[in-house]
């Protein structure tokens, strides 16, 4: 007899069943990156909580949990946010070349104002002390668990028919004035939530010719880097 059997710590795993593997999969696959498909009901506050748990499941480097969430309901603040996002927008747009300027321009980026709830999701360094079992060689291991949270509730959100958007165009001063963020804390993403009812099948940057999914086998190197 295996010892582990006996663990009292251990439950029972093995595979999902086939709806359930489904259901999964189709999560993963069909979640998309929302910016004007957001309805503007508002959330209910159970429907939030699961999503934060779904979040707070999340894996974390030596089970730190580094996030903060922060909900912004508030119509001020979020058009300020749009503000600060319009101003940073301008700044992106003249960083690419002349030739992809317009179709830049033409991106719908955010859906801050019309999206109900805004997540800001934060990043502590300090939340488990100086010396973080598994982040002795990688400090940048506490965000990477942040990114992780952000995930589960991106898929937990697909799942309970609410569209998710990941604004990154900001000046990171911008954001932390706004919400009054300490210099310590890492902002991880601001993201968008509302229900939707519609959604792209496909990428809407691929939809709009901005670019396209690479494909998956020239992403796979066997054993060793290029190695095919
Ligand atoms: C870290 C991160 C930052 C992102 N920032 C933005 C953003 O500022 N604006 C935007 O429209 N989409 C943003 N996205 C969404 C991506 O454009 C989107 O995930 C990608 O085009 C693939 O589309 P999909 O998420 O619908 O599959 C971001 C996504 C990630 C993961």
């Amino acid at each position: 007899m295996r010892p582990d059997l006996f663990d009292p710590g251990l439950v029972t795993a093995g595979e999902f069943s086939e709806a359930e593997r489904a259901a999964v999969y189709r999560a993963i696959g069909t979640r998309r990156d929302v910016r004007d498909q957001f309805l503007p009901d508002p959330l209910p506050d159970n429907l939030v909580m699961r999503l934060l748990a779904a979040a707070h499941a999340a894996p974390s480097v030596g089970f730190m949990q580094p996030w903060n969430f922060v909900l912004i309901r508030d119509p001020a603040v979020r058009e300020a946010a749009f503000a600060a996002f319009s101003r940073a927008n301008e700044e992106a747009a003249d960083m690419f070349p002349e030739e992809r300027r317009d179709l830049y321009r033409s991106l719908k980026l955010e859906g801050i104002c019309k999206a109900p709830l805004s997540i800001c999701v934060t990043c502590d360094p300090d939340r488990a002390g100086p010396v973080v079992l598994g982040r002795t060689h990688n400090p940048r291991m506490d965000v990477y668990s942040t990114v992780c949270a952000v995930q589960n509730l991106w898929l937990a959100a697909r799942a309970e028919g609410v569209g998710v958007g990941w604004v990154s165009i900001f000046r990171d001063k911008d954001v932390r004035a706004l919400l009054g963020i300490p210099e310590r804390i890492e902002i991880v993403a601001w993201l968008c939530l509302g229900y939707v009812d519609r959604l792209y099948a496909e990428p809407e940057l691929a939809v709009r010719g901005w670019r396209q999914r690479l494909p998956l086998e020239e992403l796979i190197f066997m054993e060793k880097w290029e190695s095919r």
